[in-house]
């Protein structure tokens, strides 16, 4: 963990860990373990999202990047960009033509950020590729400059993980800071049988419970804690009806009494407490664009999968 990651988790931890529920914001999963974690439910049999996603894109890049004839597209949460692959094969096509085009992923994760850039940059010599470190749910979050329009994607079912005032929020900011005739292109994950979805967060080999667990990993190293540890903690997986949202928790197995040298601050958990860490949020697609168009980004095109799974909706400033 990077000296600059310290002082925001310690104002995170302050604010959350005290409260009843305890909460801690959902990035700090996502330290370079937590993204490998990440990636690797993406291929786990449970988790369907990043596969449906992936196969609209498969049907429908092409199509998207010409109707947003775009020539920056930022990637908010960029991760590997594995799927944005799709995305950028059409971008580089555009580029083969004359056009300069350039790609901003755009990720909290920097490990990640840096090594999917590199290997980008390789494979696509044609794109101008231009990491940016940041948090997207910052309100001074700012869009690069673009000589032509913009094509700002949100992939993997990311937007489930705001609760519905940090969502509206987020449109109302990223349509504020979109030029009119920039596009944006949101993938979300949509309601369906509860089993299979609690089943997605709950896989059979436990990747998705050591990625939930990495957290305490994060808090112990990152404010220096003793006396806290991940086994300590049982991952939990739980569908909301009322919001519906999957809430991952984690519950502690026993008492924990930790001390964070950072905070210089004690924290007690008694045996059964838990601690909010995600919540990932299912959606109907004509709520979705209804809040869309609230913002200022009327509806294009939307697809969802053969199997009515997935959503990629594409909206316009
Ligand atoms: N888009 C990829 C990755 C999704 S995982 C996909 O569809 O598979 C969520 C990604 O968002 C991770 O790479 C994580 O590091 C990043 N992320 C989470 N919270 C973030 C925040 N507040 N600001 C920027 N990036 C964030
Ligand atoms: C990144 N985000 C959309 C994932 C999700 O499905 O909410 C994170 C995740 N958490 C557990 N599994 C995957």
């Amino acid at each position: 963990m990077t000296v600059d990651v310290v002082a925001p988790l310690a104002a995170d931890a302050l604010a959350g860990l005290w409260l009843d529920p305890p909460v801690l914001p959902t990035k700090w999963l996502y330290d370079e373990r937590g993204s490998r974690l990440f990636d690797e439910i993406t291929r786990v049999p449970e988790y369907y999202p990043t596969r449906r996603e992936t196969a609209i894109l498969r049907a429908h890049a092409d199509d998207i990047v010409a109707t947003s004839n775009a020539t920056t597209m930022v990637e908010l949460g960029s991760g590997t960009s594995t799927k944005t692959r799709l995305l950028l094969d059409a971008l580089a096509a555009r580029a083969a033509a004359g056009v300069d085009v350039t790609y901003v992923p755009v990720d909290v994760s920097a490990e990640m950020l840096a090594e999917s850039s590199t290997i980008l940059a390789r494979d696509y010599p044609g794109i101008a590729i231009e990491p940016t470190e940041a948090d997207f749910t910052e309100s001074e979050l700012l869009l690069p400059g673009s000589p032509g329009n913009r094509l700002v994607v949100f992939l993997g079912g990311t937007i489930g993980n705001f609760d519905d005032d940090a969502r509206r929020a987020f449109f109302d900011g990223l349509a504020a800071s979109l030029a009119v005739g920039d596009h944006f292109l949101l993938g979300a994950d949509l309601i369906k049988d509860t089993g299979r979805l609690v089943a997605a967060y709950n896989d059979k080999a436990g990747v998705t419970a050591d990625f939930n667990r990495n957290m305490i990993e994060v808090l112990r190293t990152g404010l220096a804690a003793t006396g806290l540890y991940a086994d300590d903690f049982d991952h939990i997986a739980r569908w909301n009806p009322a919001r519906h949202r999957i809430e991952m928790w984690l519950r502690a197995r026993r008492d924990v009494r930790a001390y964070f040298a950072v905070l210089q601050r004690e924290w007690v958990l008694p045996a059964g407490a838990e601690i909010l860490t995600e919540i990932s949020t299912k959606f109907d697609p004509a709520t979705l664009d209804a809040e869309l168009a609230d913002a200022g980004l009327a509806h294009v095109t939307s697809w969802t999968d053969p199997h009515g799974d997935f959503l990629l909706t594409l909206s316009r400033r």
